[in-house]
């Protein structure tokens, strides 16, 4: 059986509320090929959700591979993976509302103890963090003794608890770069490792981790998406080294972004990252034009305003990002170092 769930009442005089919010969203959301029925279905949900979180003291950060709903519909700051955690320490809500994977959730935890973080629904499933664990973290210390351990940020806890510092895909070189030693242990994307092994001439242990999404990305399947020569391409750092040698630019979302700004009128690209980013650039960079590159993480799509609602009017244990103290504490020097590039 199939239950449809009610869209939320709003007070009848809200009648002009609502064909306002269908207005904002759909100035927004046409650049996608919504209609105006499509924003009427979801008007009923961000109003309230906007309420709510103005209500109870809520902002909303999404990264940047949410879907359009979320991120044009309720989220207040939308961002990378290492602008969310910084946000997330300079904004004075003691209350807030991450639509991401808990890797990233938990990273802003880390950071911000005293602060009530809360994701709609656990997106827990990340094949880069499932892959190691503290105690693995622990072995590689043992066989490599001296040896730095730089940590991706798309790992849990309890690796970070075992790091010396955390990146992001923003500043992994830069780190790497600044580490006063020629090996490093990188852990645990082993794309990213061989590729900063190649940018940064240094010796880089790896760990066999990926990210489903970037490793699915084969030379074949890159012809198949790019539709003009005067396409330029741009791969994220989790890509295979057989793609970033292939492409004209590497990076991170946040990278991404920055290039999009600068783009002009008739420019076309091709981000080699999650569509939930091109849909973005799409919206907000509307005279650039962006190729689609099909590239779908199912864990940070987990996330809907239906679960947003529910987790902001009555959420329940599992929407609330609790961290054992200890690791909490032990993780805290990797990911606040991270912060510093
Ligand atoms: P950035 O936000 O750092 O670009 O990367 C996001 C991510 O987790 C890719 O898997």
């Amino acid at each position: 059986m199939v239950v449809i769930e009610e869209a939320p009442k709003v007070a009848e005089d809200d009648d002009t509320l609502l064909e306002q919010e269908v207005n904002r969203l759909y100035s927004k959301l046409k650049k996608l090929g919504w209609d105006k029925s499509a924003c009427e279905s979801i008007a009923p949900y961000t109003l309230k959700i906007n309420k709510l979180k103005r209500d109870k003291g809520f902002k909303i950060l999404a990264h940047s591979y949410q879907t359009a709903d979320i991120v044009f519909g309720i989220a207040d700051i939308v961002g990378d993976s290492l602008a969310l955690a910084k946000k997330a320490t300079e904004i004075k809500e003691k209350r807030i509302l991450f639509c991401g994977v808990d890797f990233m959730a938990e990273s802003v935890k880390i950071l911000n103890p005293e602060k009530l973080i809360l994701v709609p629904e656990r997106g827990r499933d990340c094949t880069l963090a499932d892959s190691i664990t503290g105690e693995d973290v622990v072995k590689l210390k043992e066989e490599n003794p001296g040896v730095p351990v730089v940590c991706y940020v798309n790992t849990n806890a309890d690796v970070k608890a075992e790091s010396d510092i955390c990146c992001t895909s923003a500043n992994a070189k830069k780190i790497v770069e600044s580490l006063d030693t020629d090996t490093i242990i990188f852990i645990p994307d082993e794309n990213m490792g061989k590729n900063l092994a190649k940018m940064t001439g240094k010796k880089i242990i790896t760990w066999p981790g990926y990210c489903r999404t970037h490793n699915a990305l084969t030379i074949k399947r890159l012809e198949n998406l790019i539709s003009d020569d005067k396409t330029k391409t741009f791969a994220h750092f989790e890509c295979r080294p057989e793609i970033i040698e292939s492409v004209d630019y590497t990076g991170g979302t946040g990278d991404m972004h920055r290039y999009s700004a600068k783009a002009t009128k008739g420019d076309k690209v091709l981000f080699l990252t999650e569509q939930g980013f091109i849909d973005r650039m799409k919206v907000e960079y509307p005279d650039v034009e962006f190729e689609d590159s099909k590239m779908i993480c199912v864990s940070m799509k987990r996330n809907d305003l239906i679960a947003t609602l529910k987790a902001l009017e009555n959420p329940t244990d599992d929407n609330v990002i609790d961290l054992d103290e200890d690791i909490r504490k032990r993780a805290y020097k990797a990911v606040s170092n991270m912060l510093k590039y």
